[in-house]
């Protein structure tokens, strides 16, 4: 009787857990940003600006990223405009396969990048570096290996 009763219980159960997370040592934020690799940061700067009427920051050289960033602000997130700088920068091999530029990573908050990377580990989610670097923003961040995530380039900053 008990035996039926919890098979039953079984067949029922839903195809993911229903169970509440368990307690983490870090969390997921908020979307910090949505990166796009552009071909011509004047233009690109143009449409943020003129066309979209979005508020958008000046560009400003980061060289230790080789990179130019423009921030265009919205509401709940933003889109970091990015174009090379410097001859080794690590989007010039992304610009040549897509000459009309194109989304390039995501951002996501995390409150703890040392426990972040070390519990993503686990989950063989690989950072591109063991340790967290000094981004943009002046904060600590990490990009995760794209094969890991979807397809996707993931950068975790800790905010
Ligand atoms: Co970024």
């Amino acid at each position: 009787m008990l035996a039926r009763f919890s098979r039953l219980l079984r067949s029922r159960s839903l195809p993911f857990s229903t169970q509440s997370v368990p307690e983490r040592l870090w969390k997921v934020g908020r979307l910090n940003h949505v990166a796009i690799a552009v071909s011509n940061l004047d233009e690109a700067t143009k449409l943020y600006r003129d066309v979209l009427g979005a508020q958008v920051s000046d560009p400003m050289p980061q060289p230790d990223h080789g990179v130019y960033t423009v921030f265009v602000n919205f509401e709940n997130t933003k889109i970091e405009l990015l174009y090379p700088l410097g001859e080794k920068s690590p989007i010039e091999k992304f610009l040549q396969k897509n000459p009309s530029g194109g989304m390039h990573h995501v951002c996501l908050e995390v409150n703890d990048i040392k426990a972040a990377i070390e519990s993503l580990q686990k989950h063989n989610v690989r950072p591109l570096n063991p340790e967290p670097k000094i981004g943009a923003h002046g904060k600590p961040v990490v990009f995760l290996h794209p094969k890991d995530c979807n397809g996707v380039l993931v950068e975790l900053e800790e905010a």
